[in-house]
């Protein structure tokens, strides 16, 4: 056995933290985010949403039918998106369809909005369809690690309207999980708290992988750790609210 340890600062990064209208993001974050594809080089992810997201994006051979829209917003962008947007649009649909500044999953690096290539793209709300090109990406998306992160009937919820069009990188197999029970992310925070460290873990995988989930709470010890099997991969997010979810793999 070795010991994981968790900082008290992680539990406001990593894949899984959740960024709504109750839990902003925590100060500026520090990550590398590099462009999903050469063509667009403006429209920045985190380096390993890119990565997934580009594999996808080529597996469903979508060159030239879809176009990232928006990816990584600075603040500024997303103070900029709002003001603009209230003028425009007014308060009512603004505050639908735009996240308050620090308060957007644009500004973590790990969401992305997605259109098919047309010649008027609407940059609020693009299109994105659920059949065609739109349709082969959502039937792989979960498997690369993304969700839809605003699906109609969540509005209560998410606190945001149905969005077709955004996705977010929560890494395999939360993402999988997600999809398989119609959790959307407020709701696999919760879900995830059933399985505490010192309890039941969560087990899933497939044949020759074994992969393990549980959820730490942060006490606000000084070095909060977990033991983790040496023959386990081991990888922590925090949830951005109150604590970790540690994912073991094993072969
Ligand atoms: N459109 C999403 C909610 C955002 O502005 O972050
Ligand atoms: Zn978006």
């Amino acid at each position: 056995m070795r010991e994981m340890v968790l900082s008290g600062r992680s539990v406001h990064m990593g894949n899984l933290i959740l960024v709504n209208e109750k839990h902003p993001i925590a100060g500026e974050m520090r990550f590398s985010c590099v462009p999903v594809d050469s063509r667009h080089p403006g429209i920045l992810l985190h380096t390993r949403a890119s990565s997934c997201l580009a594999q996808l994006l080529k597996e469903i051979r979508s060159e030239g039918k879809i176009v990232p829209v928006s990816g990584y917003r600075p603040k500024a962008e997303q103070e900029q998106i709002f003001k603009d947007s209230v003028a425009e649009n007014g308060w009512e649909f603004t505050r639908k369809y735009v996240a308050l500044p620090d308060h957007s999953e644009h500004q973590t690096g790990l969401a992305i909005d997605l259109g098919i290539d047309q010649e008027n793209i609407d940059f609020i709300r693009p299109e994105f369809p659920y059949d065609g090109v739109g349709g082969a990406f959502r039937k792989r998306a979960a498997r690369y690690g993304f969700i839809e992160r605003y699906p109609e009937g969540k509005e209560e919820v998410t606190g945001i309207g149905g969005e077709p069009w955004h996705f977010r990188y929560v890494g395999y197999p939360h993402s999988e999980i997600m999809e398989g029970q119609g959790l959307c992310l407020e709701e696999y925070t919760e879900f995830i708290k059933n399985y505490p460290y010192d309890g039941k873990h969560l087990r899933t995988g497939g044949p020759g992988k074994e992969i393990e989930i549980f959820y730490v709470q942060d006490e606000m010890t000084e070095n909060p750790s977990v033991a983790v099997a040496d023959n386990a991969i081991a990888e922590s997010s925090g949830n951005n609210v109150d604590g970790w979810v540690v994912t073991l793999w094993r072969q």
